[in-house]
């Protein structure tokens, strides 16, 4: 459904560990909108192609493993097939594998609808690289956050040590560059801000400042109302 009477959409699109992530969970449970983490769907297509020893040059293979798949999202954990996948899918390698899969067009096709099923009342906040410029190009506020790579590799780092993984900033940063790469040149949806994007660049910005930000924002268009 993209008519008049849609659920409005936040689109917040961005780079490898801008903390889009962060930010939109932030600004939903703000509005009481729904969340999509669409890059989570590109890490659960890299698992089950782990889990089923399917390679990454396997289109076909992957573009039935996209189709087929059937997550549960229950309180911020995600689940599939019933096992509760939600720190498995964090792991740098799932990520990495992620990132290329992502590059192959029928696989980004098969994971359209998924992700427009979640666009219900009262609103949506959507994560991603492409969600303004190609699953919502209809969302009432596109945001493009962006960090630079430093920062962006401090935040992923502690996020993995958190998460108990191991993690190397030097290597983190080359891995974070690789994958801006990949995301920037690809043929289908590369990442780039929507000509209606509004640039947070949030280096020196706390989380909260950055909710904020784009809270003002949707203030600015929708005038709703704002949990506190
Ligand atoms: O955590 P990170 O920002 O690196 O990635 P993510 O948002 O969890 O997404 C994992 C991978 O899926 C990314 O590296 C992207 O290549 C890809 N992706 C995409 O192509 N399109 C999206 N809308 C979301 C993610």
């Amino acid at each position: 459904m993209s008519g008049p009477s849609a659920a409005p959409v936040i689109a917040i699109d961005g780079p490898t560990a801008s903390g889009k992530g962060t930010i939109a969970a932030g600004v939903a449970k703000r509005l009481a909108f729904n969340y999509l983490d669409s890059g989570s769907l590109y890490r659960l297509v890299s698992l089950e192609a782990q889990v089923a020893g399917v390679e990454l040059d396997d289109e076909p293979a992957l573009i039935a493993i996209a189709g087929a798949l059937r997550p549960e999202f229950v309180d911020g954990r995600i689940r599939l097939d019933g096992q509760d996948v939600s720190d498995q899918i964090r792991e740098e390698g799932i990520g990495a594998a992620a990132s290329r899969l992502a590059v192959l067009p029928g696989v980004r096709q098969a994971l359209v609808d998924i992700q427009r099923r979640f666009r219900t009342s009262p609103g949506l906040v959507a994560d991603g690289r492409d969600m303004g410029t190609a699953i919502f190009p209809d969302a009432k506020l596109k945001i493009f956050l962006t960090a630079d790579v430093q920062s962006r590799a401090e935040r992923r780092h502690k996020q993995l040590i958190e998460k108990g993984f191991s993690s190397n900033i030097t290597g983190l940063s080359r891995v974070l560059r690789d994958r801006d790469n990949r995301d920037a040149n690809r043929a289908v949806s590369p990442l780039r801000a929507a000509e209606d994007a509004i640039v947070i660049d949030s280096t020196h910005l706390s989380i909260e400042q950055t909710i904020e930000q784009v809270l003002g924002a949707w203030k600015a268009i929708a005038g709703g109302a704002v949990r506190g």
